[in-house]
């Protein structure tokens, strides 16, 4: 599918990105003409070339980062973009702990920027992604866009809860923007081609591509952090969501916009599968559909974990009507494909 020049443009601000890039496919797939604006901190140029792969042709991008005004400025000029989706930010939990004030300055300016560009080149629809973070560890499961934002576990997840105000607030003073802030379970998985997929830098922290390290020998032992929680197994319940199925979340959301005769307004949605998982059943399922066997300890809990959190995905369903539609399965042999190509 090749864009044409009725293409909509869509900015995607960390195109290069896990979800990003996916969702970069998905909306080429959709009719849209994607154009990426990312610095690559968590990245590599090599994105663009699995994008050309699947694609067929070249994804414009802009290598900035988006508190760059000058950049943004000139991209708003030149490329008449008529929708936004805001994947730009750090997201290490970790490092968020460790340099709040990096995470403070480059998650929230980038994003307040964007709000003042959008209605200035009269770009009218946002959507942001939020994160299931907000939650923290919620009262009662499954979570829905109406259960309480508890307190963030971290600076990052701060920011993710921040921004969404950023946004309600400024639709609220009559700012033309019509806005969806998805909150993203645990996405995994990569590209069934296998040409682009997730890139961690460093140690993995999360699950799924530790798993995939060890499995291709480059980590010697997977760590299960904490089997004594309040769960069948004992292990962390978390909802794990296949990276295309969130990423055509994203399309559905765009198109939900553009549709919309509003002229402003702001809701948020749950993006997940619906289903929780424990750990050692992700662990048990990728050596069930992958037949490696993992090597793996039981250690203490990680600092900050909640115990279980997964969506109701009920209004993804009304309001976008998206579910999603791949299996655990297929998300776990999506990943192991993509961590055989690149080890
Ligand atoms: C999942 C489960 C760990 C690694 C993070 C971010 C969140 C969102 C999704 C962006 C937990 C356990 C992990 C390991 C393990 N990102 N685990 N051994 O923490 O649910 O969420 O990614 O929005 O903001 O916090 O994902 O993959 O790190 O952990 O046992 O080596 O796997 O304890 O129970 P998490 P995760």
């Amino acid at each position: 599918m090749t864009p044409t020049r009725n293409s909509p443009k869509i900015l995607v601000t960390g195109g290069a990105g896990f979800i990003g890039s996916h969702t970069v496919v998905s909306l080429v797939e959709a009719g849209f003409e994607p154009v990426i604006v990312d610095d690559f901190s968590n990245s590599q140029q090599s994105v663009l070339d699995g994008l050309r792969t699947i694609l067929g042709h070249d994804v414009r991008c802009y290598t900035a980062n988006c508190n760059d005004a000058a950049v943004l400025e000139e991209i708003f000029q030149n490329e008449s973009v008529s929708g936004v989706i805001h994947f730009a930010a750090y997201k290490a939990v970790g490092e968020s702990v460790a340099k709040p004030l990096k995470y403070y300055r480059n998650n929230l300016d980038s994003l307040m920027l964007l709000l003042e560009l959008m209605p200035k080149y009269g770009v009218s629809n946002l959507v942001f992604s939020s994160s299931c973070t907000v939650y923290g560890q919620p009262e009662q499961l499954p979570v829905t866009e109406n259960t309480p934002r508890l307190p963030a576990q971290s600076p990052y997840g701060n920011t993710k809860a921040i921004s969404e105000d950023i946004i309600r607030d400024t639709i609220q003073a009559n700012v033309p923007i019509k806005a969806l802030a998805l909150r993203y379970f645990n996405p995994i998985g990569a590209h069934p081609s296998a040409e682009i997929g997730e890139l961690p830098l460093g140690v993995p922290a999360n699950l799924v591509p530790f798993i995939t390290q060890t499995a291709a020998g480059i980590r010697q032992s997977l760590t299960v952090y904490g089997n004594d929680y309040n769960t069948p197994d004992g292990t962390c319940i978390r909802d794990y969501i296949h990276v295309v199925d969130l990423a055509e979340a994203h399309v559905q959301a765009l198109r939900k916009l553009s549709e919309s005769e509003a002229v402003s307004s702001y809701d948020v949605i749950n993006i997940g599968t619906g289903r929780g998982e424990t750990v050692l059943n992700i662990i048990n399922t990728f050596e069930a559909e992958t037949g490696v066997n993992l090597n793996y300890t039981i250690g203490p809990r990680r600092p900050g974990d909640v115990e279980q959190v997964y969506a109701d995905v009920s209004k993804a369903n009304e309001v976008l009507g998206w579910t999603a539609r791949r299996s655990l399965g297929e998300s776990l042999r999506d990943a192991w494909r993509w961590q055989q190509k690149i080890s």
